[in-house]
C-alpha cells in the first residue's frame, strides 16, 4: 500500500472518530450554552489607529516601527529575522491559527488571548486526529509579555519550541496586542446567527440556456445543504457544531451582470452595499473575470471556485479568489514549456487564433512565453478575409515547423483544409475545440496533441460518479458536466469549510481554511465514496422514475479499476492548495490526438508548467 493510501485510510478513521467526540476539554467549553454573534460587519484599515497599524506592520511584515526588522530565537540557537519572524507565518492573517506539521498553532486573536467575550474555539486537524483548541485563561499585558519573551504559557508551562522566543520591547508588543485586538473580531459581512448571505456572478456573455443550466445545478445543491441543515438531526453534524450552532442555512442571490465589463464593478459594489454577501460562491463567464476579482479583492469578499476558463492577470497574487486552474493560460504555459524543452527546436511556430477572447489571450501568453526564445513565431488571427493568405501560408510551411490551434470546434473544420501532415508539432485547446477527437484529426497520427486540463476520460468518469448520480437523482439537465461538476464541487467545498469554521466566520480564515484542508477534505470524501460503492450503496441514489425528455444523462458504465483508483471528485486530476496557492488544479495533460483511446490515454502526459 502507497504511503499516500495510509495517510488517507488514517484520516478517515480520525475523522470517525471526531464525528462522535467530544471536546478534548469538556469542562472548558461547557460554559458556551448560547453562544451570541459578534456584530458584522469588517474593520477597514483606515480605521484603525497609529499603535495599531504598527502591530499589523510588525505581525504581518516582522517589522517594527522605525523599519527595523525583528529578531527572535528558535530551538537550537537558530535566529529568525523580519518576514520568518512575522507572527502571521504561523498564526496566520485571521489570528486564528492552524498546524505546522503535525502541532497546533492556536488562535491569538483579542478575544482568544485576552478574553472578552465569547471564547474562541476552533478546530485543529492534525494528521492523524482533529480536536479542538482550548481557550487559555486570560492573557494580561504582563503575561502576554511573558509569553512572546519568553515562552510561557498563562498557565505557567513552557510554550512550545515551535513559538519563537522574541526579543521586542514594551513599545513593540504594546503594538502587537493592539493589533491583535483588531483580529477577527468581527464577522465578516453577510454571516449572520442562522444565516449565511451568498451570491453568484454571472457575466451577459453567458447564452440564456447555460445561464439556467448553471443556476438549477447551483441552486439544487444549495437546497440540499438547507434542507440538510433544517434536518440536522438525521445527517452527520458533530457534537460541537451542534452546541455551538454552527450550521447555518444559506441565502442565494445571483447577480447578472449587464453592458460592458467597465460598468461591472460599480454593478458589483452597488449590490454588495444593498445586501452584503460572505462570499461569491461559484459563478460563470466565458469572457472577462477581472472585475469580479477586483471586486472580491476589494470588498475582502472571498470568490470561492467560479467557472471560468479566461483566469484575471496575476489571479495567483490575490488574496481572496480561489479557482479550480489558472484556465486558457494554463494551456499556453504547458504548450510554451513543451515547445522550449524540446531537444530538436520548431522551425516557424504558428499560431492560429480564433476570434475569442479566449483564444487571443492563450496566443498572446505563448507569444510572451517564447519572446525571449529567437523563436520564429506567427500569429495570424482567423476571419473570413484572410481565409485565402491562411490557405497559402498553411500550405507553404515545412516538417519542422509547428501550429498552434487556438480555435473552436467549428472553426478548426474550416480553417485547416490547407495544411499539409506531418509538422514537427500541432497543438489543440481542448477549452476552445472540445475533448473530443475532431473529425479532421483523422490525418495527424503523428505529432499532434490535445492539450487537457481536465482528467483523462475514464478516470474523470469515476470522479464524477456521485456527481453524476446526483444529477440523475436529481432529474437536472446534463448540459456541460464539468461546468457542472464544476458548481457542485464548489458548494460541497464551501460547506466542508464552513462547518469546520464553526463560528469563526471571517473571510481570511476561510481561505486559510482552504489553502489548508482542501486535499485532505477532498480525500476523505473520495474514501467515503468508495466505501459507500462498496457497501453496496454504489454511491447510486434512487433512479428516477421518468426522466425529463431533454436530460441525457450518459451511460452509467464507470470502470471498477479506476473507481478503486481515483483521487479526486472532480473532473481535474488532483486538488490541492497550500499557503498563498489559488490554483487547486495545477498543470495539464499533453495526449495523443489519436482515435484510439486507449492510446491517447496510454500517451498523455501531466505536465506542470
Ligand atoms: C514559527 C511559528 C510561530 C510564530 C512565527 C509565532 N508563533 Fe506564537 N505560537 C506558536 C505555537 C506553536 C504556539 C503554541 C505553543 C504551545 O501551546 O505550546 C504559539 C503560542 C502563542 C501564544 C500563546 C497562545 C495561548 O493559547 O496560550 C501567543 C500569545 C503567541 N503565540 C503570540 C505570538 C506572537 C505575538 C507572534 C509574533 C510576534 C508569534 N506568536 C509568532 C507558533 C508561532
Amino acid at each position: 500500500m502507497s504511503p499516500f493510501k495510509l495517510i488517507v485510510l488514517a484520516l478517515l478513521g480520525a475523522q470517525t472518530l471526531v464525528v462522535g467526540a467530544e471536546p478534548s476539554n469538556p469542562g472548558e467549553t461547557k460554559a458556551i450554552a448560547n453562544p451570541s454573534a459578534p456584530v458584522a460587519g469588517g474593520i477597514p484599515s483606515e480605521t484603525l489607529t497609529a499603535l495599531e497599524l504598527q502591530g499589523r506592520q510588525l505581525y504581518l511584515e516582522g517589522k517594527s516601527s522605525n523599519g527595523r526588522p525583528i529578531v527572535a530565537d528558535r530551538e537550537g540557537g537558530i535566529k529568525l529575522r523580519g518576514q520568518q519572524a512575522a507572527c502571521v507565518q504561523c498564526h496566520l492573517r485571521s489570528g486564528l491559527g492552524g498546524v505546522e506539521g503535525n502541532e497546533a498553532i492556536p488562535p491569538i486573536s483579542g478575544r482568544a488571548i485576552f478574553g472578552g467575550g465569547n471564547p474562541v474555539i476552533v478546530e485543529v486537524d492534525r494528521l492523524f486526529n482533529k480536536s479542538l483548541s482550548t481557550p487559555p485563561k486570560p492573557y494580561d499585558d504582563k503575561s502576554f509579555r511573558s509569553a512572546v519573551r519568553l515562552g510561557q504559557h498563562v498557565s505557567g508551562r513552557k510554550l512550545s519550541a515551535l513559538m519563537p522566543r522574541y526579543e521586542l520591547t514594551d513599545e513593540e508588543l504594546r503594538a502587537v496586542s493592539a493589533y491583535l485586538k483588531t483580529l477577527s473580531k468581527t464577522w465578516s459581512p453577510g454571516a449572520a446567527e442562522k444565516e449565511i448571505h451568498l451570491a453568484t456572478v454571472i457575466t451577459p456573455d453567458v447564452s440564456p440556456e447555460r445561464r439556467k443550466v448553471f443556476v438549477d445545478t447551483l441552486n439544487a445543491i444549495l437546497n440540499q445543504h438547507n434542507v440538510n441543515v433544517a434536518t440536522a438531526g438525521k445527517h452527520r453534524i458533530t457534537p460541537i457544531e451542534k452546541r455551538l450552532h454552527s450550521r447555518r442555512t444559506w441565502a442565494l442571490d445571483v447577480w447578472e451582470l449587464n453592458g460592458p465589463s467597465s460598468t461591472w464593478a460599480e454593478q458589483l459594489e452597488k449590490r454588495q452595499q444593498e445586501k452584503p454577501v460572505f462570499a461569491v460562491l461559484s459563478g460563470l463567464s466565458e469572457s472577462e473575470w477581472q472585475p469580479v476579482q477586483d471586486f472580491c479583492e476589494i470588498q475582502k469578499v472571498a470568490c470561492w471556485f467560479p467557472s471560468v476558463d479566461l483566469v484575471p492577470e496575476e489571479a495567483n497574487k490575490g488574496k481572496y479568489s480561489l479557482y479550480f486552474s489558472a484556465g486558457i493560460q494554463l494551456e499556453a504555459d504547458v504548450i510554451s514549456k513543451q515547445l522550449l524543452s524540446t531537444s530538436k527546436k520548431p522551425g516557424k511556430i504558428v499560431q492560429l487564433i480564433g476570434e475569442s477572447a479566449l483564444a487571443q489571450k492563450a496566443a498572446s501568453t505563448v507569444r510572451r512565453h517564447l519572446a525571449k526564445s529567437g523563436a520564429d513565431i506567427q500569429d495570424i488571427v482567423l476571419n473570413q478575409s484572410a481565409a485565402d493568405s491562411t490557405a497559402t501560408l498553411l500550405k507553404s510551411l515545412k516538417p519542422e515547423d509547428a501550429v498552434l490551434l487556438w480555435l473552436k470546434d467549428n472553426e478548426l473544420n474550416n480553417s485547416l483544409t490547407g495544411l499539409a501532415a506531418p509538422l514537427s508539432a500541432v497543438y489543440v485547446s481542448s477549452t476552445l475545440a472540445g475533448e473530443k477527437m475532431p473529425a479532421w484529426s483523422v490525418d495527424w497520427s503523428k505529432n499532434a496533441w490535445l492539450i487537457q486540463r481536465s482528467e483523462l476520460p475514464k478516470m474523470r468518469s469515476a470522479n464524477l460518479t456521485r456527481f453524476n448520480d446526483w444529477i440523475r437523482y436529481r432529474q437536472l439537465t446534463l448540459l456541460d458536466e464539468k461546468m457542472q461538476s464544476e458548481v457542485y464541487f464548489a458548494v460541497n467545498s464551501f460547506s466542508w469549510m464552513l462547518s469546520s469554521m464553526l463560528n469563526n466566520l471571517h473571510t481570511d480564515y476561510l481561505i486559510e481554511r482552504a489553502e489548508a484542508t482542501l486535499s485532505m477534505r477532498e480525500a476523505m470524501q473520495v474514501q467515503e465514496e468508495v466505501q459507500s460503492m462498496m457497501m453496496g450503496g454504489g454511491g447510486h441514489g434512487p433512479q428516477p422514475v421518468n426522466n425529463s425528455s431533454k436530460s441525457k444523462p450518459t451511460a452509467h458504465k464507470v470502470d471498477m479499476d479506476f473507481l478503486m483508483k481515483r483521487t479526486g471528485t472532480t473532473a481535474y486530476p488532483r486538488i490541492s492548495l497550500g499557503i498563498g496557492q489559488r490554483f487547486a488544479s495545477k498543470g495539464a495533460y499533453v495526449r495523443p490526438l489519436v482515435s484510439d483511446m486507449n492510446i491517447a490515454e496510454s500517451g498523455a502526459k501531466w505536465i506542470v508548467p
